[in-house]
This record gives structure tokens, sequence and C-alpha cells, in this order.
């Protein structure tokens, strides 16, 4: 595939971000200037505030990005940029950031779903740093972000084949309501797993969803279990075991996660699982992941297991490659599916 160094946006949630990455795997610079600060005392991303946030810090986190790489932008082949799906009032200013640098700069422009990058992310290393070994197809592709959970077949690069998803929380949701409802700072998915550390993962056997479909998932029943134990405890004038409630909740939510994968895997003659989305950064599901022998898994770092833009520069990178340029009237877009 044809070479290309990419400047890459994200600001599809509460992170602005930019990246330079070459032929979709070395990264040469990266930065992520996250909002988690101001969101948190709202329990949680306020969308008009993420929007003002990166008006401010979109500018800068270029700049930056640029500096770091030592590179100007006479030095880019190709701008790419998540178009979605997330906060419409956040996307526009990354779309709008990169369309006026391709306006003035005459480069291509490549819209990235930010789902798709999420996939990518697998595919990225530290340029100078050894070379990670690339993702092998047919592929089985568990993302797990705040918004989404889904279980796809990989067969190429840019072909997916969804077998499933969430019926209702994805399940970094649902770390994130459960983490609120034991009065855990927000995002709940960190929070939880400190919480986990020190907790008895077997002491409540909360239940697992049964859905029709093998590779459905479902949280919501999981997270209003925890609920009934909260408030039957609060009625009984009990301290709450915070930590055996998170690593009981964590061990359910990973079990499920895990064996959904592995039996998608196994079932469609997958060479590999491949672990993604914010959730992934969760050490208990990466130690179930990585303690098995029966597939090769690739996981991110876990600088690129929640937002960034080196996976948007990855899935742009290919994209590109494979001729899937788009131009300056490109829109936001809502959905995952693709096009
Ligand atoms: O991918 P991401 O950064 O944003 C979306 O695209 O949604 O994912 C954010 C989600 C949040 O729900 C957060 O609680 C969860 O990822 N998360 C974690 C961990 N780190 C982030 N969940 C469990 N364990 C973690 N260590
Ligand atoms: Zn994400």
């Amino acid at each position: 595939m044809k070479p290309a160094r990419i400047l890459a946006i994200e600001t599809s949630c509460d992170e602005t971000a930019c990246a330079v990455i070459e032929n979709g795997r070395a990264l040469l610079a990266s930065t992520v200037a996250s909002q988690m600060d101001v969101h948190a005392r709202y329990g949680g991303v306020y969308p008009e505030v993420a929007s003002r946030q990166h008006v401010l810090s979109i500018v800068p986190v270029v700049e930056q990005t640029l500096a770091q790489s030592s590179l100007t932008l006479k030095d880019m082949d190709v701008i790419a940029v998540t178009r979605g799906p997330g906060l419409a009032g956040s996307l526009v200013v990354g779309m709008n950031m990169a369309k006026g640098l391709a306006l003035g700069t005459g480069l291509p422009i490549v819209g990235v779903n930010h789902l798709e990058g999420h996939v990518y992310s697998a595919w990225v290393y530290n340029a100078g740093e050894s070379v990670s070994p690339e993702p092998q197809f047919p592929l089985m592709a568990l993302i797990v972000s705040g918004g989404h959970t889904e279980l796809n077949l990989m067969t190429d690069h840019l072909t997916y084949q969804r077998l499933g998803s969430t019926l209702d929380d994805a399940a970094g949701e649902a770390f994130d309501k459960v983490g609120r409802l034991l009065g855990l700072p927000f995002p709940g998915g960190p929070a939880i797993q400190k919480a986990a550390e020190g907790g008895n993962p077997t002491r409540f056997k909360f239940p697992r969803a049964r859905v029709d479909n093998p590779y459905d998932f479902s949280f919501s029943g999981l997270k209003t279990a925890v609920l009934y134990e909260v408030n039957d405890l609060k009625k009984k004038h009990k301290t709450l075991p915070i930590e055996d409630l998170a690593a009981s909740f964590q061990k359910t939510v990973v079990d499920t996660l895990f064996e959904k994968a592995m039996q998608a895997a196994r079932d469609h003659n997958a060479r590999e699982i491949l672990v993604a989305g914010g959730v992934s950064a969760n050490r208990a599901l990466r130690n179930a992941f990585m303690s098995q022998k029966e597939f090769r898994v690739n996981i991110p770092a876990f600088s690129l297991c929640t937002d960034n833009a080196a996976m948007i520069g990855a899935a742009g990178y290919y994209r590109y490659a494979l001729g899937h340029v788009s131009d300056l009237t490109m829109d936001v877009q809502p959905t995952w599916e693709l096009s």
C-alpha cells in the first residue's frame, strides 16, 4: 500500500486529540487534552461544555502535536478526522479544523468512523520502538467503549461483519452507571477497577443476561441487580462493601465479554482476537484474554485504549490507501454503519 504521513484529529467526545502517524502504524506524535476534570463535577460528559472546551483546545493541540513531531503541515500527505459517531457539537469542532487544514494546504481529507478508529488502535506502535506484530485476518474484534459493545468478524481491512451488539447499555456505560451508584468518581471504569483490586469478586453473584443471539450483550439487568443489592444493604443500615461490590460487578462484565468473544472466535475460525475501546484498558479484562492460549490476542497499549487521534490516523491511512478519500462537503456521521 502507498506510503503516507497523516495528521489525525479526534474530538468525538471529551478528549481533544491530534496525532501524526506514518503508514497507519508508526506513531510520531500524539496529544490528548482530556476534559475529564471539567466533566467530573457533573458526573458525566456535559455536551455543551465539551464542544466549548474543544474550541479552546483544538488549535493548541494541533500545534503542540506538530511541534512534538518536529514536522510541519508541509510534511503531511493526508488529513484524517473522526466524523462520528459521537457528540455532534464536539465532532463539528474537529471536522471544521480538519476541513480548514485541508482547504488551506490542498491535502486530501479522510473521514474516519470512531469505532473503526478503536479497532485500528491495535495496528499502532511508537516510531523508534520495536514494531508490534500486525493483526492477522480473519480476526474477531470485540469493541468495548463508553457508547458501544460489539463483536465484529473482520475478514480484511475495512471489512466487518457485525455478529452482535448490546441490546441496552454498553459495557463502559455500565461501568460508569454502577460507579455512580457506588458513589465513585467519574468515569466509573477506572474507579471500579481500582476499588475492585481490594475486593472479593465472588462475594455477590450477579446475574448474567440471557439473550437470544449468543453474540449480543445486555448489561442493564446487571446494573439493576447492583442497585437492588445497594438499596437492600442501605435499608439494613449496613456499610456498603464497595470493594466487593465493585469486584463482583467487574467479574461479571469481564467473564461475559471474555466468554462471548472466545466463543465467537471459535465459531468463526478466527485466527486472532482484537479487543479495543476504553474498557480494553481494564486490567481484569486484559488478564482474562492474555491468560488463555487458544488465540493470539491484540490489545492496544493503555494510552491507546481510550480516545486518541493515533487510532484515527491508523484507520484513516487504510481508508486513504484503499481509495476512500472524502471531500470538504463531508458531514457528521451519526452511526457505526460504514459506507
Ligand atoms: O473509548 P472510550 O474512551 O470512549 C468512547 O468511545 O466511549 O471509552 C470510555 C469508556 C468509559 O465508559 C470508561 O468508564 C471506560 O471506557 N473505561 C474503563 C476503564 N478505563 C476506561 N472501563 C473499565 N476499566 C477501565 N480501566
Ligand atoms: Zn471511543
